[in-house]
This record gives C-alpha cells, sequence and structure tokens, in this order.
C-alpha cells in the first residue's frame, strides 16, 4: 500500500500556500505533518482526500484502497443524530442489519408462498451480511465506541448540541469505524480529554494502514509517527526528517544553530572585505610626493605601476562582497517574547471572579451543580475534566 504525492503546488492568490512537494508513505508508516498556522497543512491533506484540486501535480495512491479524513474544523452534519452518522459510517451493513430485523418480524406472520419468499430474501441477506463482517461491525462499533467514551450518551442526540469534545470523538468514531486502509487526521487530539488521546494512541498502534496526522500535540506524535514532513511557512516547500517530534526538534535546534553561526561569519566576511577595499582605494588615492628631483619619472613609474596591482585586487574584492551581498544569507528572526508588565496592586480588589453556589442545567441534565470558588490576583489556575463535564 502506498500513497504518493508529486510535485504539488496551490495557490490561493495571491499567495503559493504549496510550492512543488513531493512524497512517498508507504507500507504501515505513520507520518506527522507539522508547519507554522497557515502554513498550509489543511490544504495539503485537503488535496490528498481529494476535497479540494491541486493547481498542478498529481496525487497517487494504490488502487481501490478506502481514505479517511478527520477535518481540522468537523462539519455541520444538519440534524443528524450520533445514531445517524453511525449508520452511515457503519454504510450498508447497517442497511442489511435492518432489513433482516424486517424481515424476522415479517416471518412471523407470513404465510403460505409470502413466507416462502420472505425465507428466501432471509437467507440470501443473511448469507450477505455474515460475508461482508456484518457481525464484527457491531463489534467495532462498540469497542470503538466504548473506547472514544461516547456510550454513555444517547444515541438519538442531536451531534450539533454536543460539547466540543464529544462532537470530536463521535467524529473520530465514525471515520474509524470505516476502517479506512489511509487515515488523514487534521489535528485530532485538540478537543480529546486525556483518556481519549491514550485511547487513540492505542488504537492507532495497532492500526494497520498508512497514516499522515497534523498535530502541534508534541507527546501525541512522540507516540504514534515515526517520520516527520514539515511545510515551511517562508519557502512553502516541504521539509523531511526522520524519526519522531523529538528527533525533529532536535535537528529544527542543530539547523538555528548552524544558521547563527553561518550569518554570523558572513557578517564577519563583509565587515572584512568593506574594511579591506577602504584601506585599499585608501592606498591608491594617497598622493604620491611631489617629485624633488630628477629622479622624479622613475619613482613616478613605480607608483603607477603600484596602483594598478592595487586596483587589480580592489576589484576582486568589490567582486566577492558583490556576490555575497546578492544573496546573503538572511538573519536569523528572533523569537518573538512576551513580557507582560502586570502588576496585581493595580487592582481595586484582591478578588476578582467569586462563583457562589452556581448551577445550571440542560433539562435534566445537571452540569454544574453547586459551584463556589473565588479566583484571587496572581493566582494561575488550570481547569481540567472529562469531555462533557462542563
Ligand atoms: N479556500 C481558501 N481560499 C483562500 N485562501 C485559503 C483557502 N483555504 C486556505 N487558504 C489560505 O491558505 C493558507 C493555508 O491555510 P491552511 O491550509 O488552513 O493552513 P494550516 O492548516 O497549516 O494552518 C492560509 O493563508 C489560508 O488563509
Ligand atoms: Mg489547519
Amino acid at each position: 500500500m502506498h500513497l504518493s504525492v508529486s510535485h504539488v503546488s496551490k495557490i490561493y492568490e495571491p499567495v503559493t500556500v504549496l510550492d512543488d512537494l513531493s512524497f512517498v508513505i508507504s507500507g504501515s508508516e505513520r507520518v506527522g505533518l507539522v508547519g507554522a498556522n497557515g502554513s498550509g497543512k489543511s490544504t495539503l491533506l485537503r488535496i490528498i482526500s481529494g476535497e479540494v484540486e491541486p493547481d498542478s501535480g498529481v496525487v497517487a495512491a494504490s488502487g481501490g484502497v478506502e481514505v479517511g479524513y478527520l477535518p481540522q474544523d468537523p462539519p455541520e452534519p444538519g440534524d443528524a443524530t450520533i445514531e445517524d452518522l453511525i449508520y452511515q459510517a457503519a454504510g450498508e451493513l447497517r442497511e442489511l442489519e435492518r432489513r433482516l430485523r424486517h424481515l424476522e418480524t415479517d416471518m412471523t406472520t407470513a404465510r403460505g408462498a409470502a413466507f416462502d419468499r420472505v425465507m428466501d430474501e432471509y437467507s440470501e441477506r443473511l448469507e450477505q451480511f455474515e460475508r461482508r463482517g456484518g457481525y464484527d461491525i457491531d463489534y467495532r462499533i462498540d469497542v470503538v465506541c466504548a473506547g472514544l467514551h461516547i456510550t454513555h450518551i444517547p444515541r438519538d442526540r442531536q451531534f450539533k448540541t454536543l460539547s466540543g469534545g464529544e462532537k470530536a470523538r463521535v467524529l473520530l468514531a465514525t471515520l474509524l469505524l470505516t476502517s479506512p486502509d489511509i487515515l488523514l487526521l487534521d489535528e485530532p487530539t485538540n478537543h480529546l480529554d486525556f483518556p481519549s488521546i491514550t485511547w487513540l494512541e492505542q488504537y492507532l498502534a495497532a492500526y494497520s494502514g498508512i497514516m499522515l496526522v497534523v498535530s502541534h500535540d508534541r507527546r501525541f506524535l512522540n507516540q504514534t509517527v515515526t517520520r516527520i514532513i514539515e511545510i515551511d511557512e517562508h519557502s512553502h516547500r516541504l521539509l523531511e526528517y526522520p524519526g519522531n517530534y523529538d528527533h525533529y526538534a532536535q535537528a529544527k535546534a542543530r539547523e538555528r544553530a548552524q544558521w547563527e553561526i553561518d550569518f554570523a561569519e558572513q557578517q564577519d566576511e563583509i565587515t572584512e572585505l568593506r574594511k579591506a577595499i577602504r584601506q585599499a582605494r585608501a592606498g591608491v588615492d594617497r598622493k604620491a610626493p611631489a617629485p624633488r628631483d630628477p629622479d622624479k619619472s622613475i619613482q613616478e613609474a613605480h607608483k603607477a605601476r603600484a596602483d594598478k596591482t592595487a586596483s587589480k585586487s580592489i576589484r576582486s574584492l568589490e567582486e566577492r562582497l558583490r556576490r555575497i551581498e546578492a544573496a546573503p544569507i538572511p538573519k536569523p528572526p528572533l523569537m518573538m517574547k512576551i513580557n507582560p508588565v502586570l502588576d496585581a496592586n493595580d487592582l481595586k480588589s484582591n478578588e476578582i471572579v467569586r462563583f457562589e453556589s452556581v448551577s445550571k442545567a440542560f433539562d435534566d441534565d445537571v452540569v454544574l451543580n453547586d459551584l463556589s470558588f473565588t479566583l484571587r490576583s496572581g493566582q494561575r489556575v488550570v481547569l481540567v475534566g472529562p469531555n462533557g463535564a462542563g
């Protein structure tokens, strides 16, 4: 099994978002796709999934493979319920299963020729169902729904009423149920709580297909991938790094350190060249002393010859400087640092927020039950809890 991306480019005027990207993923390799915000990661996944056309280049996968794509921003599937989405994912098998249940009911009432017809269709459909792993799909639905902790959510709940984390888990579950050969995941852990992330890591470890995942989650990448590809935000081209995220980070740190050394050395060379050119010019321009004796013509001849040699070396220095300045090593950008000056003493009160017996319910579903707490100035607080906790 393989996925190959050849010379793919995409322009969103006026920006060339992806510039001539090529890579191949084969076997059951898991690859992490990284890059700054807006560098084109989601665009690349959309192109591979077929949702967006590249301006040039080709995406190819081995014949007949099923591609599963989890978009970064989940589509809003109208009024669909969880059951509807799972049903869609399990596809025709569920349809077949419903038909079987229907026929089973018919069997109890049908008589004579009608009964024979029902029995014929039943055995035919049952054979289909078994052959296509219909029993397995039920098992898989249970495993995936339990793993992603969505069994407790009523299946008739509309998708749009779920919390962000619940939506993420339902979409992921429906994607995994289709058992795709190639998984394209766009920031899958963004809305997941810790247990769901751990479950996903384990699921992916046992998954036998190709995976390409966009993530900023260093720990998740370290657990799941064996190669990192990066879309460079400046060149819009692809960079490849073997290993997990830590290996990538080390390689980037080495590249950055080398860049700083190369830049500093080139700056020194530029300074040296300019100085040498200045000094050499000064030597040529220096006025020859006014000739005082009859030998003056000999002195002038010496001077002229020396000037000629000096001009030649000035020209070669200037040429070297010109070449460097035509394509200099760019200055490594400084990392942005934020040093907020916030003085807690300026606040009128030490109490910033006070909750007193706060409760909230959606119908019978109590989400917050009698919460009391105070946030005081200078505190740093993290709010944790499983998806759907409120
Ligand atoms: N449909 C579109 N029309 C115009 N510009 C787009 C469209 N989709 C993405 N872009 C632009 O392409 C760039 C890459 O976007 P995206 O692939 O979403 O980045 P990433 O996922 O790496 O954060 C961004 O500058 C974005 O604004
Ligand atoms: Mg994105």
